[in-house]
């Protein structure tokens, strides 16, 4: 059995994009202000919001990258959760924000919490472009949420199905066929 895509439909432009990361931007800099600031991109599909976001960033953050990858299973919501790239900044007495695309389960989101709290950082919120909040599986509140979707399958705007559709300067729903063979 295959899933194919037959149809995106948009559900934010580009332009509605950008207001809101500016809203996020500026709530975060009000937060974090004369604080010492990481700001972490969970690779890859957080790859546009975080450079959009950090762009508009007046607080002077330091800016790492990691990336997961799942064990056991094709989706990172099978619940075992791995670094393929690890940070690189030391994070000990630093305020650390994690800057992803998508919190669905949590149970991504969450191995997160638990890793990189584990490393002394000073303190740990997390910015989403979008939030599932009806999915959500594990105990955990988005401190920046991007937009909120509780159904469907999004791309574009870096987020991506099988790869495809990251370039996308919109987010979209993606309607997904059942068939048989690729
Ligand atoms: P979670 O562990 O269930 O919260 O989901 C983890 C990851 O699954 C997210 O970081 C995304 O990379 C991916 N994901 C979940 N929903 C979608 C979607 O609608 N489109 C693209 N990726 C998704
Ligand atoms: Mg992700």
């Amino acid at each position: 059995m295959t899933l194919r895509i037959n149809n995106l439909r948009e559900l934010f432009s580009a332009k509605e994009i950008e207001t809101r990361v500016c809203e996020l931007a500026a709530r975060i800099n009000d937060d974090y202000r004369g604080k010492n600031m990481v700001a972490l991109c969970v690779l890859n599909g957080a790859f546009m919001f975080f450079a959009d976001l950090v762009r508009r960033f007046d607080m002077g953050p330091e800016l790492d990258f990691l990336r997961l990858s799942s064990y056991g299973g094709n989706s990172l919501s099978s619940g075992r959760v791995l670094f393929s790239k690890d940070t690189e900044l030391s994070l000990e007495g630093k305020h650390v924000l994690i800057v992803e695309d998508i919190v669905d389960t949590g149970v991504t989101m969450n191995f997160l919490l638990r890793e990189i709290g584990s490393r002394n950082v000073k303190s740990l919120r997390i910015a989403a472009l979008i939030d599932k909040v009806e999915r959500r599986t594990e105990k955990l509140t988005v401190d920046y949420a991007g937009f909120t979707v509780n159904w469907g399958f999004i791309v574009g705007y870096g987020l991506d199905y099988a790869g495809r559709f990251r370039e996308l300067p919109g987010i979209h729903v993606a309607e997904l066929d059942v068939g048989s063979g690729s």
